[in-house]
């Protein structure tokens, strides 16, 4: 233990001024303590890629707490906790058996086959808004483009009308501060009145698909049984909402963090519209360089080793999953973006049984966006600065003004 370490660690988890550029730090805390065990709460603090990788990956020793959600992040001292009833946790806070069961049900209502199948709607829905952005000249592209895209195509994955995204969006921004490391009393409360008004509005939604279903996942999730060991009422009302509010957030960061990235690096701009076949890998790149989730967090069951150092029982452990994408032992010159890289290491959705559910859909999301935006504009411009949202652990652009021009 170090008490600069730690000053150097409460700064990453707590000052909005390192939001925009975190990496500085990460690189100094993993050439320092690449595996570090803070003085000021229980907790370990990994920033090289392959002790995340290995600690995501190991359920046996490694998992959420049982006995008191307060979650792995809110280590920050005066921080407050969160507590979950077990009706209200979602599958993202459980361990196996109950996590097993969870998912396995979920993942038949979110097949590949639903998500490729959601591609021509894609498009349609990236151009409408990219009409607008065309007549505006200067616009927020997060208010333009990256919020209103990613929140309608879970809107309709989910079967939630359009007409109440608007209602809904700031009710989930409530939810998901919780998820930062240093939430308030005042975000607590917020978000736990904000999470009884969501659970009010999906059993409405829910009664009206029971009376008449549609093809979207509520509807299946309502008729999904595994066994016959059916979902409980609460359980679907809070796999829904984690579905929801993990579809719009993290994809709206991801789309803000590559206009943002491309528009740092016009070189890299112009290799990828003048290659075409570079645009997936172009987002497996951003989302490697610019995580759209920066945190994730786990906790200890035994005493385990993690490259070299004991974990003790019963710790905390935090994966600064930026930094772990910027490991020079993984990525050559990690800071260096490059829409060209070969074979990227990405730790951007997690690993091993919590793998992002919807990883397959933010990257089709991603691509659609790139290639509309090159279809549709030979000109992109940074008009202001962008200015962050203060969250780290789903860290994003709160505002990006730009021009686009044909
Ligand atoms: C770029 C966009 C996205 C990023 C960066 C992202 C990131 C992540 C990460 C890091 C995890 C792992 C959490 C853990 O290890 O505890 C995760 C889990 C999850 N994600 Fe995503 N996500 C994105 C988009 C989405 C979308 C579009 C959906 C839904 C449609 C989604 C649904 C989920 C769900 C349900 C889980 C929990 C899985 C489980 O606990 O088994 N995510 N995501």
């Amino acid at each position: 233990m170090s008490e600069e370490l730690d000053a150097l660690i409460l700064r990453i988890l707590t000052d909005p001024a390192v939001v925009p550029d975190p990496y500085p730090l990460y690189h100094r805390l993993r050439s320092e303590a690449p595996v570090y065990e803070v003085g000021f709460g229980n907790a370990v603090v990994l920033s090289r890629y392959d002790d995340a990788r290995a600690v995501l990956r190991n359920s046996t020793d490694f998992g959420n707490r049982e006995d008191d959600d307060a979650g792995p992040n809110r280590l920050v001292p005066g921080a407050a906790s969160v507590q979950r009833d077990r009706e209200s946790r979602s599958m993202l806070f459980m361990n196996p058996p109950d996590h097993t069961r969870l998912r396995g049900l979920v993942s038949r209502g979110f097949t590949p086959r639903r998500v490729e199948a959601l591609r021509p709607h894609v498009v349609e829905l990236t151009d409408e808004l990219l009409d607008a952005v065309a007549d505006e000249g200067e616009v927020n592209l997060v208010e333009a483009l990256a919020f209103p895209l990613p929140a309608n195509v879970i809107s309709e994955l989910v079967g939630v009308p359009r007409a109440d995204r608007d209602w809904l969006r700031p009710l989930v921004a409530d939810l998901t501060a919780t998820l930062e490391p240093n939430p308030s009393e005042e975000d607590v409360a917020r978000a736990t009145a904000s999470g009884t008004k969501v659970r009010e509005y999906i059993l409405d939604l829910m009664a009206e698909r029971r009376r008449e279903p549609r093809d979207d996942l509520l509807s299946t999730l309502i008729s999904a049984s595994d066994d016959g060991d059916r979902l409980s009422e609460a359980e679907v009302v809070t796999m829904t909402l984690l579905i929801y509010a993990a579809g719009f957030e993290t994809t709206t960061n991801l789309i803000g963090n590559m206009v943002h990235t491309l528009l740092d690096h016009p070189d890299e701009l112009a290799r990828v519209r003048a290659d075409r076949s570079l645009v997936p890998n172009t987002v497996e790149e951003v989302l490697r360089f610019q995580p759209p989730v920066q945190i994730d967090g786990r906790y200890t069951f035994h005493d385990t080793e993690v490259g070299g150092h004991l974990i003790r029982a019963r710790q905390s452990v935090l994966t600064f999953l930026g930094a772990a994408n910027r490991d020079p032992a993984v990525v050559d010159d990690p800071d260096r973006f490059d829409v060209t890289r070969p074979e990227i290491p990405l730790l951007s959705f997690g690993s091993g049984i919590h793998y992002c559910l919807g990883a397959s859909l933010a990257r089709l999301e991603g691509q659609v966006v790139l290639e509309r935006l090159l279809t549709r504009f030979g000109r992109w411009e940074r008009a202001s600065e962008t200015v962050w949202k203060p969250r780290l652990t789903l860290r994003g652009p709160g505002v990006l003004p730009v021009r686009f021009a044909a």
